[in-house]
């Protein structure tokens, strides 16, 4: 079979004429019309200047210059839409991306899965629970959680009502950051007990103690340009661009000829939605946001090159970022062919690694989740592998929250037994002490790795 495909011309409604997995039934099409006309004519939640922006940073974090922290929730709910759970979120990433601008010594830019990440994909369409067969579950975006009919029926409302969650959360995270909350130089914001009782506490006092001194340093030395930079940080929006009816509803066609999707400044391909030939390829091929593209076991070497180049075909430094999850077992076997093969492609991408998604096991309960040390196996195989191949990765994925859930085993919860704040609607999450010691683990893999 022909791997490539011919294109035809593009526009926001073009994926309409290819298969579109993952997508709801909705019952009534005349309300889903009126729901997307509403959401057509509401103001963007990002802007074409912010977005480029962000394709400028991810060009330098391809070519090694930044680093690229990426995280947030699995699937964020509706009901997470408040202040102390975006606080928490926002908080915890930037304590990781000071670790890290620490441990790289270059800038880090911070995309949050965040104020829009609420359709999840599902390996199945339906589940029966206490002999009612129902749809499952696939995100507050389109339907409810609560395992009844009534509340897994597609609801279109549920867009406009994603629409406002969204823009209520991004408006807090932008007052957060413009009002100074992004300012860490106050170390009791910092919650770091947990150090106290790990086992590498020593080594995890000492990049704490060295942060703080090249804060205290910049301070004293009243260098204005530095502290301020520190107060105002950049924060990113993304999300998986799944329920392609609402992505095309908040894409836009700017003053440049270009068409943005303005309801994120960053958007994702999903795993089980990447057929060249399917609509989701097809809506972000023609898109001017950078896009990041999930790389799993199942894809071959090949097949990701012609999806990169399908959807970067004027290979734009920044657009593309390959975000592999291939897991700590495989990823030895097949990261090098992965990358070698787009080395010699000469195509311009962005390695990232996500170590979450081919880490996932189930409990005897039928809860998912996943263990820090396989977690960072895959984190600490992907650098090396990079490193050895004369390859950058520029950037890091993590499913994480700032709220003290027990959803991952590893770091202080020991087994299984220690999960009794689970909370999750979908994906096991690293909490703040598990996200934040993820990061010292890095910081201490890159200054071994370092190169002079
Ligand atoms: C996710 O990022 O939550 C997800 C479903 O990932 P993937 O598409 O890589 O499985
Ligand atoms: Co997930």
């Amino acid at each position: 079979m022909k791997k490539t495909r011919k294109t035809a011309a593009w526009s926001p409604s073009s994926w309409h004429k290819h298969k579109a997995a993952q997508q709801p039934q909705y019952e009534n099409a005349a309300e889903v019309r009126s729901c997307l006309e509403v959401l057509r004519n509401k103001p963007p939640l990002t802007t074409r200047g912010e977005i480029d922006r962000l394709l400028a940073e991810l060009a330098e974090a391809a070519s090694g210059k930044r680093f690229v922290l990426h995280g947030g929730d699995c699937a964020e709910l509706f009901s997470d839409c408040r202040a102390d759970v975006l606080r928490g979120k926002l908080q915890v990433q930037l304590q990781m991306s000071m670790v890290l601008t620490y441990a790289t010594r270059k800038s880090v830019t911070r995309i949050g899965r965040v104020a829009g990440q609420y359709a999840k994909p599902r390996s199945r369409a339906e589940e029966t629970i206490d002999g009612i067969t129902m749809p499952t579950y696939r995100g507050d975006l389109i339907n409810g959680p609560e395992p009844v009919l009534e509340a897994r029926m597609a609801d279109p409302r549920r867009m406009v009502e994603g629409y406002h969650h969204g823009a209520a959360s991004l408006n807090y995270l932008r007052a957060l950051i413009e009002g100074g909350y992004a300012d860490l130089h106050h170390p009791e914001r910092w919650d770091l007990g947990f150090i106290m009782r790990s086992k590498n506490k020593a080594a995890y006092s000492r990049i704490v103690d060295a942060i703080m001194d090249a804060i205290r340093f910049m301070d004293t030395i009243g260098a204005v340009d530095s502290a301020e930079r520190l107060r105002r940080v950049s924060f990113y929006t993304s999300h998986e661009a799944l329920l392609l009816p609402y992505e095309e509803a908040l894409t836009r066609r700017e003053a440049n000829g270009a068409h943005y999707n303005l309801g994120a400044h960053y958007l994702w391909l999903g795993y089980r939605t990447a057929d060249i030939h399917g609509a989701h390829v097809e809506y972000l091929r023609g898109i001017a946001n950078p896009i990041g593209v999930k790389v799993g076991p199942g894809q071959a070497p090949e097949q990701v090159l012609d999806l990169v180049r399908l959807l970067d075909p004027k290979a734009i430094p920044g657009r593309i970022t390959l975000i592999t999850r291939l897991g700590a077992q495989r990823v030895t076997e097949l990261l090098p062919p992965l990358v070698q093969t787009l080395q010699k492609s000469g195509h311009p991408v962005l390695w990232s690694c996500d170590p979450m998604h081919g880490n996932t096991e189930s409990l005897p309960d039928g809860r998912k989740t996943r263990r820090l040390k396989n977690i960072f196996s895959e984190l600490n195989q992907c650098f090396a592998i990079h490193h050895e191949m004369n390859s950058c990765l520029g950037g890091v994925h993590f499913e994480q929250t700032g709220e003290a859930v027990t959803e991952c085993i590893g770091g202080l919860l020991k087994n299984a037994g220690t999960l009794d704040r689970y909370q999750t609607a979908c994906d096991p999450r690293l909490n703040r002490a598990q996200a934040l010691e993820m990061a010292f683990l890095i910081a201490r893999l890159l200054r071994l790795h370092r190169t002079p």
